[in-house]
């Protein structure tokens, strides 16, 4: 990727999100310039993605969710088996990054691009998997999507996540630090919280956690805290 198309992304990063009007609308005004180039910059930036999705236990006819699925770009992380899935709905409220989805999408027929919130959709059926790529941590009501989630799922359903958090207990980081990054993803409408991972514990069976950090292209020296969780909902 050329240095120029990284800088228009990292000067709307810097501008930050806009704090006028409705969550859906600043998620437009924030993302609709960033959207042609979105994906190869994320690439550097939302580890942990392909391995998260390596995970997920899905098998022909199974029945997918993503929740603030963007550009649908994760959907791609399933490679050849994605064709056997009965469906995939990728739902999202950012009309410009769902317009990436829906054309990328354009010619597979088990794929269903959604315009709604992660807090309120809910599919016709129950489904096998919901996950969420650093989506949670930008949700205004996070507890709720992770919540209505569980709903979807099928008994013995899994509910996957991967995203920027800050750790509790042993690996609480020191307060300065966790408060550097607390406001400097806040910027970006990404809200970090010490509760998400033990609130995703508490609403379903544990089956595999990651806790690590990822560097931030273009910011030296240090490297932000993420976590990737998969849990499973009670048979
Ligand atoms: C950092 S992007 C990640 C997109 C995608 N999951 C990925 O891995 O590239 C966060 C996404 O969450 C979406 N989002 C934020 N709040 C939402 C909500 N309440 N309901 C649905 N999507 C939401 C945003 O519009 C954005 O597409």
């Amino acid at each position: 990727m050329s240095i120029l198309r990284d800088a228009s992304i990292l000067l709307q990063l810097a501008k930050g999100m806009p704090r006028e009007g409705s969550h859906a609308d600043r998620l437009r005004r924030f993302y609709a310039p960033q959207a042609q180039h979105y994906d190869a910059f994320r690439e550097r930036l939302l580890h942990g993605r392909r391995e998260l999705i390596a995970r997920l236990p899905l098998g022909p006819g199974a029945r997918v969710v993503e929740l603030g699925a963007g550009t649908g770009r994760n959907v791609e992380f399933f490679g050849e088996r994605r064709a056997e899935f009965a469906s995939i709905e990728l739902v999202d409220v950012c009309t410009p990054l769902l317009a990436i989805a829906r054309e990328r999408f354009s010619q597979d027929t088990n794929v269903k691009v959604i315009e709604t919130t992660a807090e309120q959709y809910q599919p016709n059926e129950p489904v096998d998997c919901v996950y969420f790529c650093y989506s949670l941590s930008m949700m205004a009501n996070w507890a709720a999507a992770v919540g209505n989630a569980v709903r979807m799922l099928k008994p013995g359903g899994h509910i996957a996540v991967v995203d920027f958090y800050l750790p509790d207990g042993a690996r609480r980081l020191p307060i300065p630090l966790a408060k550097f990054w607390k406001q400097w993803f806040a910027r970006d409408g990404v809200h970090l919280s010490d509760q998400l991972l033990i609130y995703l514990q508490c609403q379903s069976r544990t089956l595999y956690v990651h806790e690590g950090h990822i560097r931030i292209p273009y910011l030296p020296v240090l490297s932000a805290p993420y976590m990737m969780y998969v849990g499973q909902r009670a048979a």
